[in-house]
């Protein structure tokens, strides 16, 4: 069998590559860059790169022909019209090359009352899949967990977390994790190609003050909940260039959207996800 996987150079791609690569030959697989500079290290270490953009059809259709599962990991754009079209030309080079397995990797942002800027992607991108002819799986993440670690520094000062959510559970899970869950289900048959849709949680959704309890426990200073209006919380993190975006995501967490929980990730690994309490203490080093 042989395996692509786009977005290879990125945060959650890198780590799909390594779990894979633990899995199955390294012969067997291969890395599609869209930034060629990036990808220096893999080559050196023998692996297979290969060119991709989502914007060039043909050159994906080079890239995707002869390979048995295509796993996609889209961009970060949050320009929804530009996200789509990388969608479309995706779609067409796996058809044009006849991908027989497509993993398509997505958000558990997709319901139709979801406010976040990027929840019309993630509700057309299954859609398109099924119309597309393709066998497939969906890989929904919940929310990373993986950023919050940096993040904590900034808790400790404010001495609490200020996501304006409300009452409302949110359910995470770790790159590491997302990446085992999609590497295993490329090597499993049987779980995949036939519209499969998997959401990959941790075991418990957490309100924001069992979340603060948790860093608080970790980080031994005080993180409790004391959120700010959704207003504010864009202004606040719109230097980062992404505040709205990001008030548009909390404000879907507020109607207790991200409020899942599923056993999808032990379906597909036969193993529990890492718990938040145990990625933050594996993860958080004190300055
Ligand atoms: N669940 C969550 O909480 C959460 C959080 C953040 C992101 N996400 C989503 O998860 C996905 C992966 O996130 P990530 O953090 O791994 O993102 P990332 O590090 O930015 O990786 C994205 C990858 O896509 C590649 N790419 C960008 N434009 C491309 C194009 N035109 N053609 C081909 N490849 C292209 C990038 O390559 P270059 O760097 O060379 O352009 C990079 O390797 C994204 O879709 C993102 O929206 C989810």
């Amino acid at each position: 069998m042989k395996y692509l996987i786009t977005g290879a150079t990125g945060h959650l791609g890198q780590k799909v590559l390594n779990q894979l690569l633990a899995l199955v030959d390294a012969q067997s697989v291969t890395a599609a860059v869209h930034t060629p500079s990036k990808a220096a290290h893999l080559t050196e270490q023998g692996i297979n790169v290969v060119a991709s953009d989502y914007l060039n059809v043909d050159i994906m259709t080079k890239a995707f022909a002869d390979q048995d599962v295509v796993i996609y990991i889209p961009s970060k754009t949050y320009n929804v019209l530009q996200r789509i079209t990388e969608f479309e030309n995706s779609i067409k080079a796996m058809q044009l090359a006849q991908v027989p397995s497509v993993i398509f990797v997505s958000f558990y942002a997709d319901q139709e009352n979801n406010p976040f800027t990027m929840s019309p992607y993630y509700a057309y991108a299954p859609r398109k899949l099924a119309t597309s002819g393709l066998n497939y799986a969906v890989v929904k993440n919940s929310l990373y967990a993986d950023p919050l670690v940096p993040y904590l520094p900034e808790l400790i000062e404010r001495q609490a977390l200020i996501y304006p959510v409300g009452d409302q559970a949110m359910n995470f899970i770790t790159l590491a994790d997302s990446a085992k869950a999609i590497a295993n289900l490329a090597v499993k048959p049987e779980l995949r190609d036939q519209g499969q849709v998997y959401t990959l949680t941790q075991t418990h959704s957490l309100t924001m003050p069992e979340l603060g309890q948790i860093m608080s426990t970790v980080t031994g200073h005080h993180i409790g909940y004391a959120p700010v209006s959704n207003q504010e919380f864009a202004q606040i993190y719109a230097e980062e260039g992404d505040g709205d975006e990001l008030a548009s995501m909390y404000a879907a967490g507020a109607l207790g959207l991200f409020d899942q929980t599923t056993t999808d990730f032990e379906t597909i690994t036969g193993t529990q996800p890492e718990s938040m309490a145990d990625f933050l203490k594996r993860s958080y080093h004190a300055e």
